[in-house]
């Protein structure tokens, strides 16, 4: 059998990934977009950033509304300032290599440790029958990662179980078969890595809610934005204060303010001293409206130009260039396929 060995890449590689079903929000937004601009932006990162239809069709959808969301979020990944000079951009599903290292990853998973994941839990509850895909979901998302020897997964803290598992899995083929996967770590924002829902502080903000006033919206108009922060459920202490315990709904606001104008938390108590929640959120939304506002607009552009196309196909090209070596380097491990003669 051929030597395997992994070559070393220069810079620091990340790879994320979003699904294109639903309106993204500002949990989207704070716990991973935002993170991905600022990652690009910095030389010593090579980024490579995925739109994953595949995990979307985990649950039904329906065809047309899957296709027009996979250029929406396309179009929103640039909107919010992903530049396709500097970092990769693709639709998982024209890259052939994830469905087929998504195999062998399910095949070395063991239906305990999947049972166990809480997004498999919460999403198959309630359902009569759950789909199998719901199920190895993680093990898709692992060799995703693990397809572009990626070194860090930028994710909000939703998603620190499915990493850990990407990391279990890729140690134990290293353990079994000898060095074939680098390990990936998870890149949190701390402040933005868990924004909870607005009508109840306990659970996260997500597309899935049936209350749209639980979420912003990165499309809600200004109106839209203003009705959901001021209703935002906070306490009776009238103090603005961190302390997520026993102010979930006030910190939580905070917190969306915090990372959107760029002052600290202690700033943020200082500024709102002897002032109640109604100053606070009039501040607030007009932060939120003003960040919103130009990718609002530079979507709208965007999204009707004909580069989309390009851009992707470009993307998964790209992609495909780092991921089918790799893929060849697992086979070779396994001792799949014809091998090199
Ligand atoms: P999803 O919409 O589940 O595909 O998530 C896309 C990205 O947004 C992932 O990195 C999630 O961790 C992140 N994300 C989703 N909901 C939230 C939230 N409420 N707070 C922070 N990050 C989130
Ligand atoms: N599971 C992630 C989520 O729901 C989306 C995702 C799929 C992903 N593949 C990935 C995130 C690879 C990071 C890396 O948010």
């Amino acid at each position: 059998m051929a030597e395997i060995t992994i070559p070393k890449h220069d810079k620091n590689r990340i790879f994320s990934g979003i699904q294109p079903s639903g309106d993204l929000h500002l949990g989207n937004y704070l716990g991973a977009l935002h993170q991905f601009v600022d990652l690009q932006n910095d030389d010593q990162n090579e980024c490579i950033y995925c739109v994953v239809d595949m995990h979307a069709i985990t649950v039904p959808q329906d065809p047309k509304m899957l296709r027009k969301r996979i250029y929406d979020l396309t179009a929103l990944y640039l909107a919010c300032g992903v530049d396709p000079k500097k970092s990769i951009l693709f639709v998982q599903s024209e890259v052939p290599a994830h469905a087929e290292l998504g195999w062998i990853m399910t095949c070395s998973s063991y239906t305990g440790e999947l049972s166990r994941m809480t997004q498999f839990k919460s999403k198959s509850q309630g359902r009569e029958s759950v789909p199998s895909g719901l199920f190895v979901y993680p093990t898709l998302m692992a060799a995703d990662i693990l397809l572009y020897d990626a070194d860090e997964v930028p994710v909000g803290t939703d998603q620190t179980q499915h990493i850990e598992l990407t990391r279990d899995l890729a140690n134990r083929i290293n353990n079994t078969r000898g060095e074939t996967f680098i390990l990936p770590k998870g890149r949190y924002l701390k402040e933005g890595a868990r924004i909870m829902a607005l009508d109840d502080p306990s659970k996260k903000m997500s597309k899935s809610a049936p209350n749209p006033m639980s979420r912003i919206s990165l499309m809600d108009d200004e109106k839209t934005v203003k009705k959901a922060i001021m209703r935002a459920t906070t306490d009776s202490d009238g103090e603005i204060r961190f302390d997520p315990e026993n102010k979930p709904g006030v910190s939580n606001l905070m917190n969306i303010y915090s990372v959107l104008s760029g002052e600290s938390l202690d700033s943020l108590e200082s500024m709102y001293r002897g002032k109640g929640y109604g100053d606070f959120k009039k501040d607030l939304v007009s932060v939120v409206n003003g960040a919103l506002q130009p990718i609002r607009t530079r979507f709208e552009e965007i999204r009707e130009s004909s580069e989309l196309i390009d851009i992707l196909e470009d993307g998964a090209e790209k992609a495909s260039a780092i991921a089918n070596p790799v893929l060849a380097r697992v086979k070779e491990r396994f001792g799949m396929g014809l091998g090199t003669k």
